[in-house]
């Protein structure tokens, strides 16, 4: 290796904490000579810490970042003041990135923007904020994982993102160094596409635990011991499939809207978006109650639970001459308990399916055809076995007791839903209405008028009626 590709191969890091650390063994694992500067290089002992860093050297911050072209500043930002404003000089035309995170979000500015005003010489690049120590410490891991870069200066851009395709990372270059503020953001944020969920889960979960406190508690007198399976087991399946029907009803609505509009350029109202986005959380939040409700039905099926389920019998044992005592029995299941159980066990097989191409390796291997036929169709055909699942429970109830008690059962108020979301897609899938739509879906506007522009050339206008 001759003296300058030895100095290119050659990477300072500045702090010797948990990121400076884990940043310095990844360079070791990529054939990097890395170089840790330190404000008391004589007071720590890195091969303590791990002893992949027993080579590595330990030095001052002024040596670390004289001796490398390329340095990494693994400190909080509010160091860098005290820290790295007194050695400005030698920061000169060196690559300086910057791998802080910051506690709060801000549009405004940035802990890269801050640094290059502290070092206004140095070529500042954001770089690495987005990964943990532990992905940097453990060499397997990367992989996939992006690593975002922004800077001013293209060269130190393309550089980083060779840097970061040599320690076995993805480099998605954002530009200049104001995405910065971006990437310092992205880090602050704590599952935002998960809150509004998650809280109409509870709310649906809340208003089903309610109602089942009112029937098994208040007008049936239920045992407290059967509280936690047997109870429980009523809200967590009820609001699954409340959640079902309202994951595939958005999908429905948009081709209503868009049939009324009769165009799809005119965007939805904001709530309908943030519906139609917000599906596959309500999709994983569905399948985990459904997990729950599965386990805990197979706990619990047994003629003592579900005594409609099963044959009735009686044993006779004649016990003497006087009378006879009867022992009544249930024993295999009748047709129902079946054929509730197999829709049950198909739509939970087609809920895994539809969970399992959501993982990012299933879901990169599948075309949008595919995606789209195991998430709308095959969804939608698990929602059908999921109401099939609840109907056939329901129905001969609901026909001994006849209206309007049938509208108290579980099995007939959570089939309100599902049953409209069934009868919308019916609408939507008649010829007429499925090629209209299709229509409207690939650009046909239904106000579109010819207008004779002055060139004399026809142009086609979109007009909102009354125009
Ligand atoms: C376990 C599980 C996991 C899931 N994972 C995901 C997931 O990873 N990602 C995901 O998106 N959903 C996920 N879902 C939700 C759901 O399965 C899909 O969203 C599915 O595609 C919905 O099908 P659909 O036919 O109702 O609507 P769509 O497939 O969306 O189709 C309906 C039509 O509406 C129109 N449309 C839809 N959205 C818009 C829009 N924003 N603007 C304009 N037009 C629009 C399209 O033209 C489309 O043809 C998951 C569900 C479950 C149960
Ligand atoms: N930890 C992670 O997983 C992670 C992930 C992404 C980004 N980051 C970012 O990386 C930076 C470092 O994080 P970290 O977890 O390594 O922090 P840390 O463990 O607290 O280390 C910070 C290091 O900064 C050095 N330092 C320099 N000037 C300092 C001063 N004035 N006061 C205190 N320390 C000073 C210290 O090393 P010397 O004493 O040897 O000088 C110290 O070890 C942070 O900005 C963080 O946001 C961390
Ligand atoms: C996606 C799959 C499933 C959905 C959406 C679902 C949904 C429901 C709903 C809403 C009920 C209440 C019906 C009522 O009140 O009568 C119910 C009841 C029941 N389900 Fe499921 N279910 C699913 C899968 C399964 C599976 C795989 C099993 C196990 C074999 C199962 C077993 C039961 C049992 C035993 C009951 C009766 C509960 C009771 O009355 O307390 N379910 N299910």
């Amino acid at each position: 290796m001759d003296m300058e590709q030895h100095i290119s191969r050659r990477i300072g890091v500045i702090g010797t904490g948990t990121y400076g650390r884990a940043l310095a063994k990844r360079l070791v694992h990529s054939g990097y000579d890395a170089i840790i500067g330190s404000r008391k290089p004589a007071c720590r002992i890195l091969s303590e810490y791990d002893e992949c860093l027993c080579d590595v050297q330990l030095t001052t911050i002024t040596e670390c970042v004289t001796l490398c072209e390329v340095v990494f500043v693994a400190l909080h930002s509010e160091h860098f003041a005290d820290t790295l404003s007194p050695l400005t000089e030698i920061f000169t035309d060196k690559i300086t990135i910057d791998v802080s995170n910051r506690d709060s979000p801000s549009n405004k500015t940035s802990n890269a923007e801050l640094l290059q005003s502290l070092l206004p010489t140095a070529i500042v690049v954001k770089a690495f904020n987005t990964t943990s120590a532990s992905v940097m410490d453990n060499y397997i891991a990367g992989g996939r994982r992006k690593i975002f870069i922004a800077s001013n200066d293209v060269i130190a851009r393309d550089r980083v993102s060779n840097l970061a395709r040599d320690m076995g990372f993805g480099p998605v270059d954002l530009g200049e160094l104001t995405s910065s503020r971006r990437m310092e953001t992205y880090v602050t944020r704590l599952f935002p596409e998960w809150k509004m969920p998650v809280l109409v889960t509870c709310v649906i979960f809340g208003i089903w635990c309610l109602y089942t406190i009112y029937d098994y508690y208040i007008v049936y007198t239920y045992s407290y011991d059967q509280l936690f399976l047997t109870v429980l087991n009523m809200p967590i399946c009820t609001t699954a499939i409340t959640l079902m029907a309202l994951i595939y009803m958005p999908g429905c609505l948009a081709a209503f809207m868009q049939m009324t509009y009769g165009t799809k350029h005119k965007p939805f109202p904001k709530w309908m978006d943030a519906w139609l986005k917000s599906r596959k959380q309500l999709g994983l939040l569905c399948f985990i109650l459904i997990l729950a409700h599965v386990l805990m039905s197979i706990m619990l099926i047994s003629p003592a639970n579900y005594g409609s389920w099963f044959h009735s019998t009686a044993i006779t044992i004649p016990a003497n001459l006087t009378h006879d005592l009867h022992l009544p029995m249930k024993t295999v299941m009748i047709w129902k308990g079946e054929a509730a159980s197999l829709a049950g066990i198909v739509a939970f097989i087609l809920l895994c399916l539809l969970a399992t191409t959501t993982l990012p390796s299933v879901s990169d291997s599948l075309n949008w055809r595919e995606w789209r036929f195991i998430q709308s169709s095959l969804g939608f055909t698990m929602l059908c076995m999921s109401a099939g699942h609840v109907l056939i429970m329901g129905i001969p109830g609901w026909m001994d007791a006849g209206f309007p008690k049938v509208l108290t059962f579980f099995s007939f108020l959570s089939l309100i839903l599902p049953a409209s979301v069934v009868l919308m897609k019916l609408i939507l899938f008649l010829p007429c209405v499925d090629r209209y739509v299709s229509k409207i879906r690939k650009g046909w506007e239904r106000n579109t008028r010819r207008l004779h522009t002055n060139t004399g050339s026809t142009d086609e206008r979109h007009c909102e009626d009354g125009m």
